[in-house]
Parts: structure tokens; C-alpha cells; sequence
């Protein structure tokens, strides 16, 4: 073989080498769409908290407390955080006296739901766990008292309708906690990422938010609030029965069995429920040929 075919081979190896490093780790998959990102969260789902090392004081310092705060006037809050992942929020701010409101968590990725289900079984009576994308939400708009979405936004392909969906289930009055991906990593998300500026504009000014302000959290986060105008009264802790939207025909009419499953009053679809407890929309949604970045809820 020469030696200039031998080159030119290594040259293409290394590119292939680079440019998969580069699609599946670096980016985490982001630009080969959800299927790829869903199965990678999958795989890494039993070593996640393994390599984010959350520090217990640091998640209370700096994200129970002030959502808390931020929540003051609202007895028991009703909360949902998107892209839960293995139940980050939701565990923090349970863990806290001060919070008597209900969480639910949604993400797309099982195995990860399935490690938030382990940790949050001892608060399984505030807590909704729904597999589910964020790219469509199955709830009513103007629903929760505060919606969160941490380390989760730059995984979503449209960050402008993604980022509205959040908004549209938030109540007037409402708070939005979103981490906004900063550094040199986000440089090379092109596309998915904005500077914590272009965030703060594009929130106040393209998705009429209020009170937008932004706050440096980590070396690759910042944390920005938000809040929807107008006011509302709190929703509080409802069940999630009340809150709910049948993911295939909308209707919020979506009921729990005895048999673990969920039904919808309106269309007779079912949803299971997985011995973990996970409420499985999204293998509903899969059952009815409607699933992931072109499922919309009717
Ligand atoms: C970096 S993890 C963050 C998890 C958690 N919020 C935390 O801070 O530890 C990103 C999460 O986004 C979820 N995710 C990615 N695409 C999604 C989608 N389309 N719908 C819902 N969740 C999604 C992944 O499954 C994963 O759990």
C-alpha cells in the first residue's frame, strides 16, 4: 500500500473519530435529534449522578432556598420541572420543611425517570413523574405556579417554541427558572444556545415575560428568573388529574385506574403506569403514532 493512501486513510479515520466525539459526547447527541439524545441519557442514566457529584448544601443554597423564596406567596406551590432527568429539583425542594407544594418532573429519557422514581419513592405523594417530551406539554395553558427547566433547554431542537411551550403552562404571575448554557461549551452548540444577555432580551422582549434578570451560577450555567405578566391566583397543590392533558386528543379528562393505569374520559385511551410509577404518556403517544418532535397536543 503507499504511503500517501495510508495517509489519506488515517486523515479520514481521524476525522470520523473527531466528528463523533464531537456529535455524540461533547454535544451529548443534540444534533441528531431527540431519538439520539433520549437513548444517550438512556445509557448514561445509572452513572448520571455518579458523574454530576451534586453537592446537597450547594443544590440548597443556591436552587431550593431561592426557589422557595421566589414562591413566598403561594402556600403549597405547584411546580413542574422539565427535563427532571433523575429528579434533581424535585428532590431538593421536597427535602426542604419550608416547601409544601407538589412537583412534577418530565423528561423523555426512561431509564433517567427511572432512577428520580428510586430517590423520590419516600415523597411519591408529591410527586408526579411523566415520561414525556417537553417539546409539547401535556397540561392546560396558564397551569403551574412555577415551571423550572435546569441544565435541560439546549437539548430541546427549537429553543424559541420550546422555550414558549414552558411559558404557555406557567400561570399569569407565575415564576420561570431556566439555566441559560454559557462558555465554551456553549460556543460549540451553535444554534441551541444565546448569551445570558441575548437570553434576558429575547425573554423580555420576544416572550413578553417580566422581572427577567439573570444570575451567575456555574462556570458553565447561568440561572435566569422570569416571571409571566398578569396575575393569577396560585394553583396550588392540585392532583395531577386536575392539571393533566390526554397527550393524543387534549381533552383534561385523564383519570388513574385501579388496575395503575390512566385513562382519558374523552377519547378511552390508556396510558400505563410502570412499577417504578412513572406515568408512561409518551408510550401512549407511540401507541397512537404520535410521538417526540412532531407530537403536538391537540
Ligand atoms: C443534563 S440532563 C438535566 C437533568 C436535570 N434537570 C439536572 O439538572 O440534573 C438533561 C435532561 O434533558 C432530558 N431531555 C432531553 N431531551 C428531552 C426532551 N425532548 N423532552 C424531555 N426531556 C428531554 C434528558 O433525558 C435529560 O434527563
Amino acid at each position: 500500500m503507499r504511503l500517501d493512501h495510508i495517509l489519506i486513510g488515517a486523515g479520514i479515520a481521524a476525522l470520523v473519530l473527531l466528528a463523533a466525539y464531537y456529535l455524540l459526547i461533547r454535544t451529548e447527541g443534540m444534533y441528531l435529534g431527540w431519538r439520539v439524545v433520549v437513548w444517550l441519557y438512556d445509557v448514561y442514566a445509572s452513572r448520571y449522578d455518579g458523574i454530576k457529584k451534586y453537592d446537597r448544601g450547594y443544590e440548597e443554597w443556591f436552587l431550593a432556598h431561592p426557589i422557595i423564596d421566589a414562591l413566598r406567596d403561594v402556600r403549597a406551590p405547584l411546580v413542574l420541572d422539565v427535563a427532571t432527568g433523575t429528579g434533581r429539583v424535585p428532590l431538593i425542594l421536597l427535602e426542604q420543611d419550608a416547601f409544601q407544594g407538589r412537583v412534577v418532573g418530565l423528561d423523555l429519557s426512561r431509564q433517567m425517570l427511572f432512577h428520580a422514581a428510586v430517590k423520590l419513592y419516600g415523597f411519591r405523594r408529591r410527586t408526579d413523574l411523566i415520561w414525556h417530551t417537553a417539546m409539547a406539554l401535556p397540561f392546560p395553558d396558564d397551569t403551574f405556579d412555577m415551571v423550572t427547566c435546569i441544565e435541560g433547554l439546549e437539548f430541546l431542537p427549537h429553543p424559541k417554541e420550546n422555550l414558549g411551550e414552558l411559558v404557555r403552562v406557567l400561570r399569569p404571575g407565575g415564576v420561570l427558572l431556566i439555566t441559560n448554557r454559557k462558555g465554551t461549551e456553549a460556543r460549540l452548540m451553535p444554534g441551541r444556545t444565546r448569551t445570558t444577555p441575548g437570553m434576558v432580551t429575547f425573554l423580555s422582549e420576544e416572550l413578553g415575560l417580566v422581572e427577567v434578570r439573570s444570575e451567575r451560577w456555574q462556570v458553565e450555567y447561568d440561572l435566569i428568573w422570569a416571571k409571566k405578566p398578569g396575575q393569577s391566583r396560585p394553583t396550588g397543590a392540585r392532583p395531577l388529574a386536575e392539571v393533566l392533558r390526554c397527550p393524543v386528543c387534549g381533552a383534561v379528562e385523564m383519570l388513574p385506574l385501579n388496575s395503575g393505569e390512566w385513562v382519558c374520559g374523552h377519547c378511552e385511551r390508556r396510558a400505563p403506569v410502570g412499577e417504578d410509577g412513572v406515568l408512561e404518556l409518551f408510550a401512549m403517544t407511540q401507541a397512537h403514532g404520535r410521538a417526540g418532535d412532531d407530537h403536538k397536543v391537540s
